[in-house]
């Protein structure tokens, strides 16, 4: 079977660098390792005056077509995953194809173009979308660009707010990917649920410490459903585990609950045995209530082991990396995350070619996927061409009362109008005011 997956990635930040410690814990009176240990962030990156969800995701899409030399007759479909949309009718991908046309030759009237919904999964479930339109042999040659773009702002002075970010990624699909292969066999867990959600407003309803057990009780699901499929999954079958990443402290708990599933009934959990006592089985046990006070004990010693922190520093902390930088990103944090595993493999000069990742998708409301990649032969060019760590370091700085000016710019009730921009755009897609039907509009700045 032709391998279907990830041809090439670019990755877009918002040009705006939001410090934690520097600059919210002095504000908020936090000790400023809550920030960066506690929740594992240092920055987020933020939104200029200039920048949206388009923006950003046109951007990362010039990049990959220009580096690719691709043109638009190149691309059969154009799907945007966000949960940041500011029209409930006309797609984000009109937008985004609008900008490209005006800097490519040719144009996108034959491509297919969608806005897909489902919180943060929503990009991975447009990942799974385009690799169906090819596997179904609709594609006539072509590849999909998948964008996944996002403000992942919240309200002022809510708990989400240590953990906002702005960003996007562009993907490309094909047949014969340059970076990782799909696998076809994926996991679900999936529930009506209500941890975070946006009924009909831009900043979001949270229950934060409830989103955080959700997020885990779907993961769990999913791993089981995908096991289903795939077989038992073992610690030392994957080289990288990136997660959905809405603050590295919340992949620390899916990464050790993670690794505890994975090693019943094998010969790490024997391994460990003399240290820390075998796992507990629920049938031994007389109540629920008792079991999950030992499974908790158990996973605390777990915690504290040079096999699972060995472990873990190998196959989640290079996924965190760019993340800690950044924030969340709501659709792209996954795509991050694998960015970010895969970039740390190239700088320790691994070579990861035909090496497995298993990938933890999560969206609230709530649903899980996991599904396999292997990463392909030419990999290490695709990561080498990455630009992020520039794009990081080139942000600007924003003070306390800059950053309240900027989220006021972004906060669709006010709008304000009157804040300069920071940085200045160059070779890029900028906003450019608001037209007669009051659609967004925009222009690419030399
Ligand atoms: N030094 C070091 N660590 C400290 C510390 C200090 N001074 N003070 C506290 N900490 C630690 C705590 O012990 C805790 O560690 P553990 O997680 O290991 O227990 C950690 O910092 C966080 O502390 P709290 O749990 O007390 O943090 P909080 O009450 O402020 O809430 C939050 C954190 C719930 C995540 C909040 O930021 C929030 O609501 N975020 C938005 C929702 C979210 O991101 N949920 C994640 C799952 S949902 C999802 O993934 C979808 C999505 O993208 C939104």
């Amino acid at each position: 079977m032709t391998a279907v997956g990830i041809d090439a990635i670019e990755i877009h930040t918002g040009k705006l660098k939001f410090d934690l410690a520097e600059t919210l814990a002095p504000v908020k009176d936090k000790d400023p390792e809550y920030y960066t240990k506690g929740i594992g962030l240092a920055a987020s990156s933020f939104p200029d005056t200039y920048e949206d969800i388009v923006t950003m995701g046109a951007n990362a899409a010039y990049q990959l077509m220009k580096r690719r030399d691709l043109s638009p007759q190149d691309i059969g479909r154009i799907d945007v995953a966000t949960e940041s949309s500011f029209d409930n009718s006309k797609p984000v991908s009109t937008y985004i194809a609008g900008c490209l046309e005006q800097v490519f030759d040719g144009d996108f009237h034959h491509a297919n173009k969608g806005e897909r919904k489902f919180a943060c999964i929503s990009g991975t479930q447009s990942l799974d979308d385009a690799y169906n339109w090819i596997r179904a042999g609709r594609h006539r040659g072509r590849s999909a660009l998948v964008i996944a773009t996002d403000t992942a702002l919240y309200a002022r002075g809510d708990a989400g707010e240590a953990t906002q970010g702005a960003g996007a990624v562009a993907m490309l699909i094909s047949e014969n990917p340059d970076l990782v292969e799909l696998s076809t066999e994926q996991g679900y867990g999936s529930a009506d649920e209500t941890d975070f959600l946006k009924p009909n407003q831009q900043f979001p309803s949270v229950d934060g410490k409830r989103s955080v057990q959700v997020y885990l009780a779907r993961m769990r699901e999913a791993l089981e459903d995908f096991e289903s499929v795939a077989g038992d999954t073992h610690p030392d079958d994957f080289e990288l585990i990136p997660f959905h990443t809405p603050f590295p402290g919340m992949v620390r708990k899916a990464g050790l609950l993670g690794f505890r599933h994975m090693i019943r009934d094998t010969e790490i959990e024997e391994q460990l045995a003399d240290e820390i006592g075998r796992q507990p089985r629920p049938e031994a046990f007389d109540s629920d209530e008792a079991y999950l006070d030992a499974i908790s004990e158990y996973t605390d010693k777990l915690k504290g082991t040079e096999t699972y922190q060995a472990w873990y520093d190998d196959t989640i902390a290079p996924t965190l990396e760019i993340s800690r930088e950044v924030g969340n990103w709501y659709t792209g944090s996954v795509h991050i995350a694998r960015a970010s595993g895969l970039k740390a493999a190239l700088e320790a000069d691994q070579d990861l070619a035909g090496e497995r990742l298993l990938v933890g998708s999560y969206g609230s409301g709530a649903q899980a996927e996991i599904h396999a990649e292997t990463v392909q032969e030419d990999w290490a060019e695709e990561i080498a061409a990455l630009t992020i760590d520039e794009q990081i370091e080139a942000r600007r700085d924003i003070s306390f009362e800059e950053y309240e000016r900027v989220h006021d710019v972004h906060n669709h009730d006010k709008q304000a109008e009157d804040v300069e921009e920071f940085t200045s755009p160059a070779d890029e897609f900028v906003f450019d005011g608001w037209g007669r039907m009051g659609e967004r509009k925009y222009r690419y700045v030399e």
